[in-house]
C-alpha cells in the first residue's frame, strides 16, 4: 500500500502507513537494526502493530522497511500520544525519516484530538533528544522536560528516562494513513 501524499517525506522517496499485525516481525527487525533500543518480546510487537496500529507506523523506501515508531495515547491522558519506540535504520538515517514519522503520525486519524506529543530520552541520547526538540521547534510549541522514570524504577541496569511534553500541538492537517 503507497503512503497518502499528505504523509509522504519531502524526498519524495520514503512512504509512511499504520502498521498491520503482519509487520510484527518487521518492527523487531528494526529494534534490532536500530542498535541502542531495547528489544521487547515478538509478540509485543505483534501486539503493537494490531492493537495499535492507529499509532505504530511503518516508513517504507522501495517497498522496504526503513523506519518506524510505536505509539499509543496513554488511558491515564488519552490527549496525549506517547512515542514509546521510533528507530531508523542505519543506511537511512540522517534524511529526515524519523521527522516524517513523527510528524505522519501527528496528522494520523488515531491522533484526533491529540494536544502532547510526550516520550522518554535517556540522557545520553543525543540524537532522540534532538529529534523531539526539532519536533517542537517546527511547531513552535512549548517543551517541559521532567523527571520521568528514573533508574530504580528498572530491573537491572537501565539508565534514567527523561520525560518530554512537547504541546499543546496547533490543531493540524489529518492525513488519510
Ligand atoms: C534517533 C533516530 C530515530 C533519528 O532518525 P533519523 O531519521 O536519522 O533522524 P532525522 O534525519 O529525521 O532527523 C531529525 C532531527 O534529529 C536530528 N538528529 C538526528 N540524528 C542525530 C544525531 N545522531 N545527532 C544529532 N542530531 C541528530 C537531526 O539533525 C534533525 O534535526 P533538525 O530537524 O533540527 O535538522 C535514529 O538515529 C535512530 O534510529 N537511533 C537509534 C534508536 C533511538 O535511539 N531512538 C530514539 C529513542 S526511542
Amino acid at each position: 500500500m503507497s503512503a497518502a501524499p499528505a504523509a509522504r517525506e519531502a524526498s519524495g522517496c520514503v512512504g509512511y502507513r499504520a502498521a498491520r499485525p503482519e509487520d510484527g516481525r518487521a518492527l523487531r527487525r528494526l529494534v534490532h537494526a536500530a542498535g541502542t533500543l531495547e528489544a521487547n518480546t515478538g509478540y509485543a510487537y505483534v501486539l503493537l502493530a494490531d492493537h495499535f496500529r492507529a499509532t505504530t507506523l511503518l516508513a517504507e523506501r522501495g517497498g522496504a522497511p526503513v523506519g518506524f515508531v510505536a505509539a499509543y495515547r496513554p488511558p491515564t491522558h488519552p490527549d496525549a500520544v506517547f512515542v514509546w519506540q521510533v528507530g531508523v535504520a542505519p543506511g537511512a538515517r540522517g534524511l529526515g525519516v524519523a521527522r516524517g514519522l513523527l510528524d505522519a503520525l501527528v496528522a494520523a486519524p488515531g491522533c484526533a484530538g491529540v494536544r502532547f506529543l510526550e516520550a522518554t530520552v535517556a540522557p545520553s541520547n543525543e540524537a532522540s533528544r534532538r529529534l523531539f526538540e526539532s519536533f517542537a521547534r517546527r511547531r513552535g510549541a512549548p517543551v517541559a522536560w521532567s523527571d520521568g522514570y528514573p533508574e530504580p524504577l528498572f530491573d537491572g541496569p537501565h539508565e534514567a528516562e527523561r520525560l518530554i511534553r512537547i504541546g499543546p500541538l496547533a490543531a493540524g492537517a489529518e492525513s488519510d494513513l
